[in-house]
């Protein structure tokens, strides 16, 4: 045994120093440069923040815990690609914080479920799943319908997403709270459902 292989094998400081300048060689070669990768960083073309509506949307979805049974991340294979469409690219989701990926699919991906299913579909889905697709076993949302969406709170999200970068304009904060008035959680969820997926949508 040389001397350097007994110095890390026998002293535990030494051995941590060296795992961690092993593992930051890794850090270095793999994370570092998706921090400068504009096909990470930038949104493709027609991917845009979202709407305050959408965006009051997308916390609901966050909240009810819908990502525990759905994934919004379709693979580049050609079984997922059959049924849900383009694979995802970074590029759409950009303005996700926290992204929405997943890694159960309970229920189908939605990540192009954009535009798949009328307004008034998703509607009667959410208020009793088993009204639409008999042998569903996702949970029943219908108190959404009853709860109106926090309009108050959406100038001051759009106001935070755009300290992280968002290209949110005075106007979108100043509308913010109008554009929920008198929306219930259920609108903001569709309108979130609705919107996903869709710029990608019929490419292959
Ligand atoms: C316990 C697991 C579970 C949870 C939680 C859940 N779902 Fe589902 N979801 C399913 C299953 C299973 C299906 C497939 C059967 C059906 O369409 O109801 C489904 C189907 C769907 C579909 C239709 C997708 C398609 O392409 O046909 C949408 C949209 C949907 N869910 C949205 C939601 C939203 C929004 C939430 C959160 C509010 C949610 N789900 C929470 C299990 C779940």
């Amino acid at each position: 045994m040389n001397k350097l292989q007994k110095l890390v094998e026998e002293n535990v400081f030494y051995l941590i120093i060296l795992t961690l300048f092993t593992l930051s060689i890794a850090m270095f070669v793999e994370i570092l440069p998706l921090m400068f990768s504009k096909s990470v960083t930038k949104p493709i073309d027609g991917v845009k923040p979202y709407s305050s509506l959408q965006l009051a949307g997308r916390d609901i979805y966050i909240r009810e815990g819908c990502y525990a049974c759905h994934s919004q991340m379709i693979r580049p294979f050609r079984s997922e690609t059959e049924r849900y469409g383009h694979f995802s690219v970074a590029g759409e989701s950009v303005y996700d914080r926290p992204f929405q990926w997943g890694s159960k699919r309970t229920g189908p991906d939605l990540a192009r479920v954009g535009g798949r299913y009328s307004d008034e579909w998703h509607r009667t889905h959410l208020m009793n799943p088993r009204d639409v697709v008999p042998e569903s076993n996702m949970p029943a949302f219908a108190f959404l319908a009853a709860r109106p969406v926090d309009a108050e709170m959406m100038p001051k999200k759009m106001t935070a997403l755009r300290q992280l970068g968002d290209p949110y304009t005075d106007a979108d904060i100043a509308n913010a709270a109008k554009a929920v008035e008198g929306k219930t959680e259920m609108d903001a969820l569709i309108a979130y459902l609705q919107g996903l997926g869709l710029v990608l949508k019929n490419k292959r």
